[in-house]
């Protein structure tokens, strides 16, 4: 009888959920109040406490952080906004609900993040912000970002959807521009399956997203059904619908709690890979700079194409036909059609982002990956290596 190699999977993703989760979340569903209330008041303060910042506001994803921040500093049509090609979809996207112009900017050469000299050539009479992004968990270059917004007169608002808990020169990221917006979706850090959060020390900023997130309802609506709440609300502007439930944050607690477990387990998955990896020879990782804590959302290895001699496409499927799931972190923006049919992007106007593009694979990391796991993702690795080297 012929036998099989059952192959066991890696898959990329697997999320952090435990038993305190799942009791939490009951907890909730028994507790009478399954939308916004104590529970996400709860999670706000122990977020701002966490971050160390003034105010959190808990929305439905990052995505609406994102937007109701931009709404919040007055974005209007025509203002233009700096955003790095070398991102998701959604931090350029949400410059365009204001019918405002998202401005693309290649990324630096080593860490991948926002070029600040490309974003300086890029500035107007026209840009009001730049959205910095923490990309796979490594902090920008805060410091230069902050200095080059002040000269010329623009707010930053951070994409920190990959940074909890990531560091700038010891600062926690969510204390050092203006508005910095966290995702808490599924294959998130800190995940809530949808969720996200604004984090601001200004009270009018905080303000107006807190009224904005909640059909532009006067201050604390959410608490007009409680026994001792007002039936009373006033309508003060026209606001949306973002607000995150009880069920998402009675499960964002927890993991908040667990925020610094789970990081210690994805910073030694990645130090093993950086240690088989530099050996190998045929992948290159990306540096930690050293005043930075790096959040270790992905990890990130660009194969080397002087050392195999076949594309990385070609590796992500020899990964799977040996059980290893991966992801691409990110299509450049300025290769998508919508980008290049509505903003005359091209391929080429961005060479960092595109070589990058066409190297990167990101590795499974995440806290339930045993060692025998990581031995699998290296032992597959070197195999193909070996099969393909030049
Ligand atoms: C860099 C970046 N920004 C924003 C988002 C949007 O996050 P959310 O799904 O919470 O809206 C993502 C999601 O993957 C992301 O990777």
């Amino acid at each position: 009888m012929p036998t099989t190699t059952i192959v066991k999977s890696v898959p990329f993703h697997v999320p952090c959920i435990g038993k305190d989760e799942i009791r939490a979340v009951v907890e909730t569903l028994e507790s009478g109040w399954i939308t916004t209330g104590p529970k996400t008041k709860c999670f706000e303060d122990a977020f701002a406490r966490h971050i160390g910042v003034r105010h959190a506001l808990a929305v439905n994803s990052c995505t609406a952080a994102l937007h109701l921040s931009l709404e919040a500093i007055g974005l209007k049509a025509g203002d233009e906004v700096l955003v790095p090609t070398l991102t998701f979809t959604a931090t350029a996207e949400v410059v365009t609900y204001f019918k405002a112009n998202p401005v693309l900017v290649d990324v630096d050469p080593v860490h991948f993040n926002l070029s600040v000299e490309d974003a300086e050539r890029k500035i107007t009479s026209k840009t009001r912000a730049i959205i910095p992004v923490h990309f796979a968990g490594h902090p920008c270059p805060m410091d230069p970002i902050l200095e080059l917004a002040k000269s010329k007169g623009l707010t930053v608002i951070e994409d920190a959807a990959h940074a909890i808990p990531a560091k700038y020169k010891g600062r926690n990221i969510g204390t050092l521009s203006a508005m910095t917006a966290f995702s808490f979706y599924a294959t998130k850090t800190l995940a809530t399956g949808e969720g996200g959060m604004v984090t601001t020390d200004d009270d009018a900023l905080a303000d107006r997203v807190r009224v904005m997130r909640l059909h532009g309802m006067s201050r604390d609506a959410w608490k007009r059904y409680r026994a001792d709440g007002n039936w009373r609300y006033e309508i003060i502007a026209a606001g949306y619908k973002c607000n995150l439930t009880d069920l998402q944050a009675s499960l964002g607690l927890v993991q908040l709690a667990r925020c610094g477990e789970m990081w210690r387990s994805r910073a030694r998955i990645a130090q093993k890979y950086m240690q088989a990896l530099t050996s190998m020879k045929a992948y290159d990782t990306l540096p930690v700079s050293p005043d930075v804590q790096h959040s270790w959302h992905l990890f990130v290895v660009l194969v080397d194409p002087t050392k195999l001699r076949i594309h990385r496409d070609q590796i992500i499927d020899e990964l799977r036909e040996r059980g290893i799931g991966t992801a691409v972190h990110f299509i450049p923006l300025h290769l998508h059609r919508y980008y290049q049919e509505t903003w005359g992007y091209r391929a080429g106007e961005f060479p960092v982002a595109e070589e990058y593009f066409d190297r990167c694979i990101s590795l499974p990391i995440y806290p339930g990956m045993t060692d025998e796991d990581v031995t699998q993702v290296v032992d597959a690795l070197d195999e193909i290596a070996t099969k393909f080297r030049r």
